[in-house]
């Protein structure tokens, strides 16, 4: 039950840019939420700055959306590593980049306790399903094939767990009769790419804490 207002205690001290909380993204795929992300910031929307790309995949799309950008990019395979290692060599880069938070951009690894016990209620995930439902792969076909009505995205902080941390934002998207899960899964991702940006702007700009489950905005 710890408050919270960013930057917070765990953020490094104001540098030239204060007021903008520096940003790790690691991604394992095309980053469409990561350019939505770099966007937002750069339009101001959020104040942040997004100083590290990471991914767990060299050949990751994301990671030349970074370059294009001009954002440092890194990328730290688990082959030959094993996870332990892996992650070790992922939290020196965080902060060697001087990033005191991090977001989960499609990054398709449940984080080990090298990771999530180095960066405390400073690690964000979205996910295409309104969790508690549908966690894991595929969420979206999980969810279109299960039947229901209305689906739509989740940002949470991350915990130990799968997809199990305290949720941020959510957006619900309706499942439409002709949907299929390309359609479904197209829709959910625009709203994760708001929902990404608004999460990330309530927690740097407002006073939060956790209380149990619930992430609470005063
Ligand atoms: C997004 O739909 C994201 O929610 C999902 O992967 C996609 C990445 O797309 N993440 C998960 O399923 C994590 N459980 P992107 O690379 O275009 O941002």
């Amino acid at each position: 039950m710890r408050p919270h207002s960013d930057p917070g205690p765990r953020t490094p001290g104001p540098g030239p840019r204060s007021g903008r909380a520096k940003i790790a993204v690691l991604l394992s795929g095309r980053g469409s939420n990561f350019v939505a992300l770099a966007e937002a910031c750069a339009r101001g929307e959020v104040p942040a700055e997004i100083v590290l790309v990471l991914s767990d995949k060299p050949d990751a799309p994301g990671l030349e959306r970074a370059r294009e950008r001009g954002i440092p990019t890194r990328a730290i395979p688990r082959k030959g590593l094993g996870r332990e290692e892996q992650e070790r060599q992922m939290v020196a880069a965080i902060r060697e980049a001087g990033a005191s938070w991090v977001c989960l951009a499609g990054y398709m690894r449940i984080l080990g306790p090298e990771l999530v016990s180095a960066f405390p209620e400073r690690i964000l995930n979205i996910h295409p399903a309104l969790l508690p439902a549908f966690p894991g792969l595929e969420a979206q076909h999980q969810a279109f094939e299960y039947g229901v009505k209305v689906s739509g995205c989740t940002v949470h902080l991350v915990d130990a767990g799968c997809d199990t941390g305290p949720i941020v934002v959510q957006r619900a998207v309706p499942v439409l009769d002709d949907d299929t899960p390309e359609t479904l899964a197209a829709r959910i991702l625009e709203q994760e790419h708001r929902a990404y940006a608004e999460a990330l702007r309530l927690l740097l700009t407002r006073p939060w804490r956790v209380e149990g489950r619930r992430v609470v905005f005063s």
